[in-house]
Order: C-alpha cells, then structure tokens, then sequence
C-alpha cells in the first residue's frame, strides 16, 4: 500500500462520507457499490468484488419480472450466496402486478433491497415499456414503484438516467416522482437514453438531482478510478457512487475506491500476476458454479482481464477460444511464468 496525497476531499464531504449510507432502514457500511450488469454480475463475479470490497452494496444482474411470473423455479442470476451481505436484487417490467410479485420473490431470496431498472437503453427492452422508457411514463412508473412499495418490506431503490435524449431530459420532475412515492435511493447514470453507453456522464445533473432530493442519491458513469471517484463526489455532492464497466476484468475498483475513502490512501494496484491470478480463479468459480456455459461466459472476462501489458492481445486471443478450465489455466499459467 502507498500513500498518496493525489486526490483530495473537502473536509465536509469527507464527514458525510464516513457515515454509513442508509437506505431507508438498511445501513451500508461502504460508499462505494458495484453496479448491476447483465452478464457479469452473478455471484461468482460479486464474490471477487466482495473480496475487496466486503462492505460494499453488490447488485444481481437485472431480472426481469415478467419472466419470473411464469416460470416454476427462480432463475440463476437471482441466486443469492450464503452471507452475500449487502445486496440487492434488480427487477425490471412495466406492469406493476408483476412487478410486485417478483420482488416477494425476491425478498423471499434474502434481498436487502429491491432495486428498479429503469434506464436500460436495449430496444428489446424499452419497446416492451422497460428500463429507461420509463423516463417517457412517469405514470407508469409511479405505479410501479407504488406497488412495490406496498408489496415488501424492504427499501426499494431506482437506478435510471437522465432523460431520453437531449431535448427530454426530465430527471429532476422525475425523481422528485420517484421520492413521493417512496423510494428509498436514487442511482443516476448521468446519460440519456439515446447516448447509450457513449460520450461522457453529465455528473452536474446528478448535483442538480442530489439538491433536488431528500433521499440518497448515488452517482454512476463513468467511474473508472479512484481520481474519477473523487471528482465526481466534489462535483456532484453524491451519497456515493456506483462502478460498472470499470470493473470489467478489474475486480479491484469497488475496493480501492472504498479502501480511498476510509483511508485517505491510495491502495497500490495489483500486479499483471495478480490480476491474471484473479482470471484464473474467475474462470475455476465459472466452471464450478455454472459448468460448461461458465466456461463459455468466461471467455470475455478473461479477455477483459488482458489489458495493458505486453503480450495482452495475443493472449485475449487464445482465452477467447477455450473449452475446459485446464486450457485456460494452461494459457494463464504461461503467460504468468513469462
Ligand atoms: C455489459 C453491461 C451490462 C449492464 N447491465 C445492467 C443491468 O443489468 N442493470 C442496470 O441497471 N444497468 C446495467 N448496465 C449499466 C451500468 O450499470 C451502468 O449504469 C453504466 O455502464 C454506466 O456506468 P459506466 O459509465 O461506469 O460504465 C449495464 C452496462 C453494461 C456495459
């Protein structure tokens, strides 16, 4: 570990920060969350999250609910591990009554929270009235958030964006909608709709937001450093912020940006080694929990976990193609010997 004076936060904030974060009822012992992403967040990948980062609020990968409404058995990704604490389930749908019904599933898993989704960007989704087309129905939204509320006991948070695109770009009258009808925590991912994953998080919306609201609102976008972290915070004022595509392949950032704000320090990164280490043990976790589609899925994580160092490329390339865990240790060990 090396100490560092790099980044700095104002006293004030530093105060608020050392605080837990509540959520209604729940309290969070960490500042920092790690976001829910469909096809990576399943308990394999929280648990080398949670590693370094054991405090931190982890979320499922979206469910959806109307899915749930008509199979017999509860799919994978709302599988929840034995003392996975704290987490959260996300739900997404735009029909209330199922809605509602999914998340006493959801409790019923052990959640600490439900969160709805409400600003995924993907077509077959906001077609069907999901994710971020809820931006366009707050009515619809309301209603949902209303019978959830009324459906658990535990806090239920939203995570959305900023609008649709730029000439509808409604998050404050939005969110206020949200607050009055009971939700706990707000996650923006300061984006439009339209930009998708593209050009930069507009974080002063989520200052505006974060001054517009009584209930914790968490910053997302862009979060892919301790440094980024840090300034979004100043800028925003934010409860906390939340990382998504910085922990692809990097499962150290939810607990370097943690280990930051408790600290005052600066954690020193982990070695090529480590981190091709941690690949290995991404992929063993994969086969054992889910096998040959584990293996299958592990094919873009350890691509991801091939960055920045020489040699990556051509070994993203063999990883891309393997079948059993032994290739992969195999093709992993080299490059860790080399
Ligand atoms: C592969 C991928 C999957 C995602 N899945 C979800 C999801 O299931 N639920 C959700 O609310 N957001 C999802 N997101 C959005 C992220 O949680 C986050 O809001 C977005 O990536 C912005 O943060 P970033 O700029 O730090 O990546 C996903 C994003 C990516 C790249």
């Amino acid at each position: 570990m090396i100490s560092s004076l790099i980044p700095t936060l104002s006293s004030e904030l530093k105060t608020k920060l050392a605080r837990p974060l509540k959520i209604g009822r729940v309290e969070i012992h960490s500042r920092v969350l790690q976001s829910p992403l469909s096809g990576v967040t399943d308990l394999v990948f929280r648990r080398l999250v949670r590693r370094y980062a054991p405090e931190s609020m982890m979320y499922t990968e979206m469910v959806s609910a109307k899915e749930l409404h008509h199979l017999q058995e509860l799919p994978t990704i709302m599988a929840i591990a034995p003392n996975e604490d704290p987490i959260s389930i996300q739900l997404f749908d735009c029909r209330p009554d199922f809605m509602a019904q999914a998340a006493q599933k959801a409790v019923a898993q052990g959640t600490n929270t439900i969160d709805i989704n409400m600003g995924c960007p993907v077509n077959k989704i906001t077609k069907k009235g999901g994710g971020s087309s809820l931006l366009r129905q707050p009515e619809v939204a309301e209603a949902i958030v209303k019978a959830v509320v009324d459906a658990v006991d535990v806090p239920v948070t939203v995570k959305t964006r900023i609008g649709w695109d730029d000439n509808e770009i409604n998050i404050i009258d939005f969110a206020r909608r949200m607050e009055d009808r009971g939700v706990q925590m707000l996650t923006l991912h300061a984006r439009t709709r339209a930009q998708g994953y593209n050009g930069t998080a507009r974080w002063e919306w989520i200052a505006k937001v974060k001054q517009a609201l009584s209930i914790p609102v968490i910053a997302n976008g862009d979060i892919f450093s301790v440094e980024a972290a840090i300034k979004c915070l100043e800028i925003t004022n934010a409860d906390g912020v939340m990382c998504s595509r910085g922990t692809l392949g990097y499962p150290f950032l939810v607990g370097e940006i943690d280990y930051f704000l408790k600290t005052g320090e600066i954690l020193s990164p982990p070695t090529t080694v480590e981190k091709l280490q941690c690949a290995k043990e991404h992929l063993l976790g994969l086969w054992e929990y889910k096998g040959q589609r584990g293996i299958y899925q592990s094919r873009k994580h350890l691509a991801w976990y091939c960055k920045g160092f020489p040699g990556a490329a051509e070994l993203r390339d063999y990883l891309s193609q393997i079948e059993s865990v032994e290739q992969g240790y195999k093709i992993l060990d080299r490059a860790i010997s080399s």
